[in-house]
């Protein structure tokens, strides 16, 4: 897809906030820190439209990205960023939760996981609720860039495994930095998109 326009509608911290037009939807989920702003400004080939930052925890509302008029990118608050307090954790753990189970332009999650690990207890906890969800998902395993060619294969079938994915998920190695895997990830999402 050639993105022509890109613009961040509204952060927003309440459901009564959630942008008013019926445009499909595509949600990233994800720990604190995996990359999910990385990867939505490298798919629409900006900087820094989604704000990224070494330091885990930035993206904390959210945030609604209007991509062509046609569909949003939705930025969802990292999970596992150990240094907020339970109280805090828990209540982004309701919004979350909230929009995932009840926003009806909602058509695909991804699910970014890091390459490099196996995927944590937290990982673990979001693909066994979304294996119980009746939602089209994607699991992207980010940051590909960081382990030699020859181990990514290796390191997928850990992620595949440890997520318990259906043969029917796919899971795709991708890099924010070199653009790998950055087509089949359009090709992933196109269907859920097109008009
Ligand atoms: P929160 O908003 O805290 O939930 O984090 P996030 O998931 O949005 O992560 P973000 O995109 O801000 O990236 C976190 C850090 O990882 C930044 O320093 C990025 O530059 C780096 N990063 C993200 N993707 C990649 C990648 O594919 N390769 C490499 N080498 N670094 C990456
Ligand atoms: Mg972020």
């Amino acid at each position: 897809m050639k993105v022509t326009q890109a613009e961040l509608v509204i952060s927003a911290v309440s459901a009564k906030q959630y942008p008013q037009e019926a445009l499909p939807e595509i949600a990233l989920a994800g720990r604190s820190n995996v990359g999910k702003s990385s990867f939505i400004n490298k798919l629409i080939n900006r900087k820094n439209l989604a704000r990224t930052s070494s330091k885990p925890g930035k993206t904390q509302t959210l945030n609604f990205y209007r991509i062509n008029k046609q569909f949003f990118f939705v930025d969802l608050p990292g999970y596992g960023y150990a240094k907020v307090s339970k109280t805090e954790r828990e209540r982004w753990g309701r919004f979350i939760e909230e929009y995932l189970t009840t926003r009806e332009q909602l058509q695909l999650i991804c699910h970014l996981v890091d390459i490099r690990h196996q995927p944590t207890k937290d990982d673990q906890t979001m693909a066994d609720w979304l294996n119980h969800m009746d939602l089209p998902r994607l699991v992207v395993a980010t940051k590909a860039d960081k382990i030699p060619k020859g181990k990514i294969h290796q390191h997928l079938k850990i992620i595949k495994e440890t997520l318990q994915l259906d043969k029917d998920v796919p899971l795709i190695a991708f890099s924010a930095e070199t653009g790998q895997g950055k087509d089949e990830v359009w090709q992933a999402l196109n269907p859920y998109i097109l008009p």
